[in-house]
């Protein structure tokens, strides 16, 4: 069986189909020991030696996982030297798997991770949609009128920012209970808007991605998705 070089890049988990195609243009990409810049090129899946920066590459079973990550830990597959990082967390999983998207050192929750690389694109970029919903706690109180402006949008200093939807979830004498939900992905985004409308955040933790929510997992914990739970999240970015 054949098929194209950027899939099978995809396959062995290296990255998604388009960011592959990159890589192949690079001439990062070598087959059978000889570097293939073709973007139509097929690969024989049987004979053909693939290689990405010098590394042989095999296609992997895909696997997806859910950790619920702490406060305090970094999203990174590196050792971060004093910081811990969820590397430290994903002792046992055999797969190489990479987190999608990221959850800033002090955010919590839900982190998906996958060596599903058109999946992770498609969870991340912007163009498909898929609600991300966050639980945060802010400083001060938030009127009804407050939440009427919060709801409708803002300039943000990289363009305009709009949630899907802004529930308040409790009041307190001087903060603020939110659940609020983007259907984009950019840095330290819930931080910024919130910001923008002078209420610091003071904990923020991701309660759900698409059709995946964080249940009852505990901190720390990572389990891997049911069959049932891939399938939806893969319908919900069109795979
Ligand atoms: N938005 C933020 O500001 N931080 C996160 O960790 C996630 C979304």
């Amino acid at each position: 069986m054949q098929v194209r070089l950027n899939k099978y890049l995809s396959m062995c988990g290296i990255t998604s189909r388009r960011k592959a195609e990159k890589l192949i243009l690079e001439g990062k990409v070598k087959v059978n020991g000889k570097t293939v810049k073709e973007l139509s090129f097929k690969v024989d899946l049987k004979k053909d030696r693939v290689e990405v920066n010098g590394k042989l590459i095999r296609p992997q079973r895909k696997v997806y996982i859910i950790l619920n990550k702490p406060p305090l830990y970094l999203t990174s597959l590196k050792d971060e030297g004093d910081k811990r990082s969820i590397i430290h967390l994903l002792r046992g999983v055999k797969e190489r798997v990479f987190p999608v998207g990221r959850l800033d050192y002090n955010s919590e929750g839900l982190l998906l991770l996958t060596n599903d690389g058109e999946l992770a694109h498609r969870v991340l970029h912007p163009s498909y949609k898929l609600p991300k919903t966050y639980l945060v706690l802010v400083e001060g109180k938030i009127t009804k009128a407050k939440l009427e402006r919060i709801r409708r949008g803002a300039l943000l200093e990289d363009g305009f920012a709009h949630p899907e939807e802004v529930l308040i979830r409790k009041t307190y004498n001087s903060k603020t209970l939110l659940e609020i939900t983007f259907t984009e992905g950019r840095k330290h985004l819930v931080k910024r808007y919130l910001g923008h409308f002078g209420h610091k955040v003071l904990r923020l933790k991701r309660i759900r991605i698409g059709p995946i929510s964080l249940g009852n997992l505990k901190r720390g914990q990572l389990r891997y998705l049911t069959r049932e739970e891939v399938r939806l999240l893969k319908e919900s970015v069109g795979l």
